[in-house]
């Protein structure tokens, strides 16, 4: 089944009232992992509302995220502590061994590259999460060992 008519199937679940344009959105965000401009439209013309106002339901709500975003998150810190001690050089090491810029997700919808600032780690620094695992003192060399053994899996 592709993307649009998943996307049918779950708005059909709903009645075609704008009260449910919230949780029709939220439904198609945890299906497909973001919600695309079809997705707006189809949502719009469904429950008979503006696509402007979709729009700003979508962007109001973080949950809600217009790119498609990859399963897991790897975050790397870039609060003053993990600044200092390198973590910019952290950062384009995952860009390169994975691929992508951050704030986009890998080809394979496995990973999204993401900034956080300061994790309360700062002892650790700089550190890098995934999930609930965190990883600390990291430089280049290590960042990319962390991708080569699968590490984020
Ligand atoms: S600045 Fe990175 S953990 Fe605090």
């Amino acid at each position: 089944m592709g993307e649009i008519d998943r996307i049918a199937e779950i708005m059909h679940s709903y009645k075609q009232d704008p009260r449910y344009l919230l949780a029709l959105l939220l439904d198609i965000q945890e299906s497909e992992n973001h919600i695309s401009t079809e997705a707006m439209r189809a949502v719009a013309r469904y429950l008979g509302v503006s696509e402007s106002r979709v729009y700003a339901v979508a962007t109001f709500y973080r949950t809600l995220s217009l790119k498609k975003k990859g399963r897991k998150i790897i975050r790397v810190c870039m609060g003053t502590a993990c600044h200092l001690r390198g973590s910019a050089a952290v950062l384009h090491e995952l860009e390169k061994g994975l691929g992508i810029k951050v704030g986009e997700a890998t080809e394979d919808g496995k990973y999204t590259l993401e900034t956080v600032n300061c994790v309360g780690a700062c002892a650790l620094a700089p550190v890098v999460t995934c999930g609930d695992d965190s990883f600390g003192r990291m430089d280049p060399a290590k960042a990319a060992e962390l991708i080569t053994r699968g590490a984020f899996e």
